[in-house]
């Protein structure tokens, strides 16, 4: 019987350890990151959840050492940190559900969830490239919240704005409690796309797969 990773097995990415893991257990996933944006090499990125800026350290990392020129278009609902740095825009999107401040931080700025919110968001991140040579992002890292509409939204954004293969690097795919899981489980069942699964390949927990265009 046909394994239903036989497309990741088409691709091998090393771990760098560059990074300390996080949590408990320890979780691998900036490394997982970094070696995601070593192997599509993108100029043009998406990161959908800025928290406090970890993993947008990572993307300036990979700047600095292999893509001076490269912007990563980082979108929270809520502003936790301001970077300053050439390399990174900060903006902020809508909500996609009514009860973001049951899991996140937010601030009286929140945006409405009442409209179509991967309709607005769209444009907002489309308008953040507006003066760059391309309306389309070449990668995305989706790590915004946990509940299965706003990962299903998010997806279908990422989607929306994301060139070629569409390389979407999505977190918490092994965590019980989080709907990214099963949200993740049923693309791999859907067989709709190609899946390079970290914690499988590096046999540590990452907690993170790679999806792109079959
Ligand atoms: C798990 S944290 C991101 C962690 C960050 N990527 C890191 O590794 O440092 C999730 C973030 O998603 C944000 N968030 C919630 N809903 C969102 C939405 N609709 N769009 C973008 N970000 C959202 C939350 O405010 C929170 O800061």
């Amino acid at each position: 019987m046909e394994s239903r990773y036989a497309e990741r097995r088409m691709i091998k990415i090393d771990k760098p350890n560059q990074f300390a893991s996080a949590g408990v257990p320890s979780r691998h996933f900036r490394d997982a990151l970094y070696a995601s944006l070593l192997h599509v090499k993108p100029k043009y990125c998406l990161e959908i959840g800025t928290h406090i800026g970890q993993s947008t350290a990572v993307f300036q990392r990979y700047f600095e050492e292999h893509e001076p020129e490269g912007i990563v278009v980082t979108v929270d609902i809520t502003k936790l940190v301001n970077i300053k740095s050439e390399n990174v825009k900060q903006i902020i999107v809508h909500p996609h559900v009514p009860n973001s401040d049951e899991f996140h931080r937010v601030d009286d700025h929140l945006l409405t969830h009442e409209i179509d919110s991967v309709k607005e968001n769209i444009k907002l991140i489309q308008e953040a490239i507006r003066n760059y040579p391309t309306n389309f992002f070449d990668f995305c890292f989706l790590d915004g919240d946990h509940q299965r509409q706003s990962v299903i939204n998010d997806f279908e954004i990422s989607r929306n704005v994301l060139d070629g293969s569409q390389y979407i690097l999505l977190d918490d795919t092994e965590e019980e409690h989080h709907d990214s899981k099963r949200v993740y489980e049923e693309i791999v069942s859907s067989q709709s796309h190609n899946v390079y699964d970290f914690s499988k390949e590096w046999d540590c927990y990452c907690g993170c797969a790679l999806l792109w265009n079959k």
